[in-house]
């Protein structure tokens, strides 16, 4: 019996809702075939985006949607990508594949798509290959009211008033793709760049800057202290990839070794994130430098038969396994973290939705963001979880991950994964500061390699949790092996 405790009045920090997050990059069949098929695909769609992608998300409340890329970010040119279509220029997609970019997806179909979502969009400006004058006079294009002439050109491209834009990265990874910079030149060129981006009327930016890869605590430090003053957020990038990178390993097909490898190299990021908010606390102790996730997930070796450079993976109970710890480290630390986005939304890497024609499959991951959404813009609460340590000889992790929050009705929801390959785990929930009366559950589980295909989109899914018992102010339930549930406590 594990023993999780909630405390009601030990009230932490905000949600963000941006934590559930979602990128969206010109890569394989991400946005193309995956949100965007054109007006006149026989996929239904509205103004060329798909319904079917567009319904999900809505259902599972994507706040914020990062684009263009990721590595393609840094070779985006953003004024191929405007204007009409049959006069956009086609470029090769050197990092992903050396495929034809049409530019038919550009601004004005990113922000389309944002607003059929109902997200917020997240730009990110290309620093490794685009000038100063560039970056200036997109964020120009996109939020001037007045007479100018990038505000000009925006409406006579069909776009009247200007859009709202709050979130703009300067650069991508450029201590690799976007540039092999050091920090010291980084820190330089992002002070100079965000110079010009201005705001314009009400449109108030919220400046990022590029911060590190994984453990590069150098990264932060140097940033931090160049040009923290300069920002609103860092990001930090950081995948779980169980095997070397020529050898990552299957998606659906891996020993429970390999599945415990994943899921303790998914807990890291909470070293990760702890480690770099003490960095951080010391250039910027009030917390006005937020840490933002922005691209983070499994990484696996592609499908076998598909182009290696589109990075199509498919998406297994392991994967929602990840996603469960990963958020949970984010509402755990949502004094710092302030917005996290899987890598990514549509076919790429460990997506949320997969599409093949007109065929879309919701994958695990997708329902452990559907088991989390009511965590969203909700307050952190305490909570301790009596855990053991399970796994092999040389990876072991926590059986239990957890993370609760309380609403702006007053409810409470816990979202709490089971990560054994073999065991149930029964489970004895006490709430402090509030007499417990009823329990309500969600559940995902299944097998460790369980995954949803075109031919069997529901193989794993979210059910009813059976067998809850409140008994003296306590809850008692059983967590499967390799569960995710959420929790309402009433
Ligand atoms: O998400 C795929 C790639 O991973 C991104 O383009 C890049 O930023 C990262 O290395």
């Amino acid at each position: 019996m594990s023993k999780i405790i909630v405390n009601k009045l030990d009230k932490k920090s905000t949600i963000n809702k941006n934590i559930y997050g979602n990128f969206s990059e010109h890569l394989g069949r991400c946005i193309y075939n995956g949100i965007f098929v054109g007006e006149d695909s026989s996929i239904p769609n509205v103004n060329g985006m798909r319904t079917d992608v567009v319904e999900a998300l809505k259902n599972i409340k994507l706040p914020v949607l990062r684009w263009p890329g990721g590595c393609f970010a840094d070779e985006y040119h953003w004024k191929d990508g405007i204007g009409p279509k049959e006069n956009r220029k086609r470029m090769v997609n050197t990092n992903w594949g050396g495929v034809v970019e049409d530019n038919s997806f550009g601004t004005h179909e990113f922000m389309e798509f944002c607003r059929q979502v109902g997200c917020e969009p997240y730009i990110n400006g290309n620093m490794g290959s685009g000038t100063v004058q560039e970056m200036s006079e997109w964020v120009e294009y996109m939020t001037f009211d007045g007479e100018s002439p990038m505000a000009n050109l925006r409406r006579a491209n069909g776009q009247d008033q200007p859009w709202k834009v709050k979130y703009f990265c300067v650069g991508n990874e450029s201590w690799g793709c976007g540039g092999n910079m050091r920090p010291q030149y980084y820190a330089d060129l992002y002070r100079h760049y965000q110079t010009f981006l201005r705001n314009y009327g009400d449109n108030k930016l919220y400046k990022i800057a590029v911060g590190p890869n994984t453990a590069d605590y150098q990264w932060t430090e140097t940033l931090m202290k160049q040009a923290g003053n300069y920002m609103n957020a860092m990001t930090l990038h950081y995948y779980t990839v169980p095997g070397p990178w020529d050898h990552k390993g299957s998606a659906t097909q891996f020993t429970e070794e390999e599945y415990y490898l994943t899921l303790k190299k998914a807990a890291f990021m909470d070293e990760l994130v702890t480690k770099h908010s003490q960095i951080m606390d010391r250039y910027d102790p009030d917390h006005k430098v937020d840490l933002l996730v922005d691209e983070w997930g499994t990484w696996f070796d592609v499908e076998p038969g598909t182009n290696p450079g589109f990075l199509y993976q498919q998406n297994s109970m392991r994967d929602a396994m990840v996603a469960a710890i990963s958020l949970n480290i984010f509402n755990q630390h949502s004094d710092r973290v302030a917005m996290a986005n899987i890598a990514q939304l549509c076919n790429v890497l460990q997506a949320v939705v997969l599409t093949e024609g007109d065929k879309m499959v919701l994958t695990p991951t997708y329902h452990v963001f559907d088991l989390f959404k009511s965590h969203q813009g909700a307050t952190l609460l305490g909570s301790y979880a009596e855990t053991k340590e399970i796994g092999t000889e040389e990876d072991k992790v926590q059986n239990l991950s957890v993370s609760a929050s309380e609403d702006k009705d007053g409810v409470v929801h816990v979202t709490v994964a089971n990560l054994s390959a073999t065991e149930s785990c029964p489970v004895e929930l006490d709430l402090l500061g509030q007499q417990l009366s009823s329990v309500t559950g969600r559940i995902l589980t299944g097998a460790v390699d369980a995954y949803n295909d075109f031919d069997a989109p529901n193989q794993v899914s979210i059910q009813t949790m059976e067998g809850i018992v409140v008994e003296n102010g306590e809850a008692k339930f059983s967590l499967p092996a390799c569960s995710v549930a959420e929790l309402t406590l009433g």
